[in-house]
Parts: C-alpha cells; structure tokens; sequence
C-alpha cells in the first residue's frame, strides 16, 4: 500500500467517524467504496457529454441539488468534475441528520440540508440540475413530486438498480425501459444509459423537466 499525507487524512476523517459514531463507520465505508465511485463517476461522464442543455442558456454559473445525498461524496463529486458550466452552489439533501453531520465533516465545502423530499419544494430554489442516484430507496409518488415542484426545463439525473434483495431498497426497477417508461411523460430529450457491474445493474436517466 502506497502511504502518504492523504492517506493519513483519510484515516484522521475515518477515526473521527468511529468515535463519534461508531455505528456508522460501516456505512461510511461503504458510501466511498469502488462502486458507489464508478457509478458516481459515470454519471459525471455522462452529464458532461449530455447535448442539449446549456448550449443557449445565459446564466454564468448554477446551483445543482442532489437528493438522498448521504454522506456527500455525489455532491462533492460533481464539485471537482463537472465541467460544462461553473458551479456557484451545491446542496446535498438528506432526511438522516446523522448523515449530514459526518457529511460536514469530511466536506466542509457541500451545503448538506436535512429535509425529507417529501416535504422539499423545488421551484423555490432555481437549481439547473436536480440529481437523485438513490431512487431504489425513494418511493415512486416522492420520485414524481420532487420533478413536479420543480421548474420547467429543470436538468434531472436519476439513478436506480435492480437490486431488489437488497431490504431496504423499496423501488427497484427490472429493466431501463421500464424505468424510462415511469419518467416519459414529466421528462423531455431522455438519455438513458445502463452499467453492469458484476452482481446487478444500474440504470440512469439524464433528461429535462418538460
Ligand atoms: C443508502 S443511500 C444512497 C445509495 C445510492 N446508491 C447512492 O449512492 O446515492 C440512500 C440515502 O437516501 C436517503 N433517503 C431515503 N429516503 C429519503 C427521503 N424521503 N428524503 C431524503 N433522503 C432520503 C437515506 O437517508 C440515505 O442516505
């Protein structure tokens, strides 16, 4: 194993975790493990290559929201990687409160908000990019409102898997076509994309809020 100062920071962060709380370390772990990185990073390529929608828009730089944030590491992500316009803001929303304090934590920088997306309005807040990759946790009615109370031409990136043995993921879906089909009537120029990975399949959904 190559030893550095990151290295060491990364275990200085891991301890605080385990002392604070000490429940959570395996969840932590698993949150910044290789998987949950390919599929965070996947979905940066591909939202970096998504055609359609910053061509003509005049804003200097944007806010982008993502939903069921856990621990940060979608948001911090996409702070460092996403290149097609300047970021202003990021915000990370989750329900679990413990979730946001390790959260902060390790990523100072991320604005993390404890809010159930039931209780979450989005035409208040302007954001040009909306992404949720934990739709296989979120019941479909939350999944439909959050895009509903969001402004027209709203960019929505959603991700889910058909990991259905997994208990607490309560909204699997089968297949891509399946999952484009629950979104064709609230979402517009729909790219859609799927990643096998040795035990499942993830799929992902890149298109505007009509
Ligand atoms: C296990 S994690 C994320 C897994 C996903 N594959 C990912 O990496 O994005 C699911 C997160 O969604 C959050 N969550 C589930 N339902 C929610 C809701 N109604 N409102 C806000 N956050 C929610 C949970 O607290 C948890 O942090």
């Amino acid at each position: 194993m190559k030893f550095d100062q990151q290295n060491i920071n990364t275990f200085k962060d891991l301890k605080r975790v385990a002392k604070s709380y000490p429940g959570r370390l395996l969840d932590v772990l698993e949150c910044f493990s290789q998987n949950q990185y390919d599929c965070k990073t996947w979905l940066i390529d591909c939202l970096n290559q998504y055609p359609y929608h910053f061509k003509n828009k005049t804003k200097d730089s944007i806010d982008i929201a993502v939903l069921g944030g856990w621990y940060g590491l979608m948001a911090k992500l996409i702070s460092t990687s996403f290149n097609l316009k300047p970021i202003d803001s990021i915000y990370s929303y989750d329900f679990d409160p413990i979730a946001k304090k390790i959260g902060k934590t390790l990523f100072p920088e991320i604005t993390f908000i404890e809010k159930d997306i039931a209780d979450l309005d989005l035409n208040d807040k302007h954001f040009s990019i909306v992404i949720n990759t934990s739709c296989e946790h979120i019941d479909q009615s939350l999944l439909y409102k959050s895009i509903d109370t969001a402004p027209t031409n709203t960019l929505f990136v959603l991700q889910s898997n058909n990991m259905s043995y997994v208990q607490q993921h309560i909204n699997c879906v089968d297949s891509l076509q399946v999952f484009e089909k629950q979104y064709e009537s609230r979402l517009d120029k729909v790219r859609a994309y799927e990643l096998h990975k040795e035990k499942y399949t993830r799929y992902m959904l890149i298109g505007v809020k009509r």
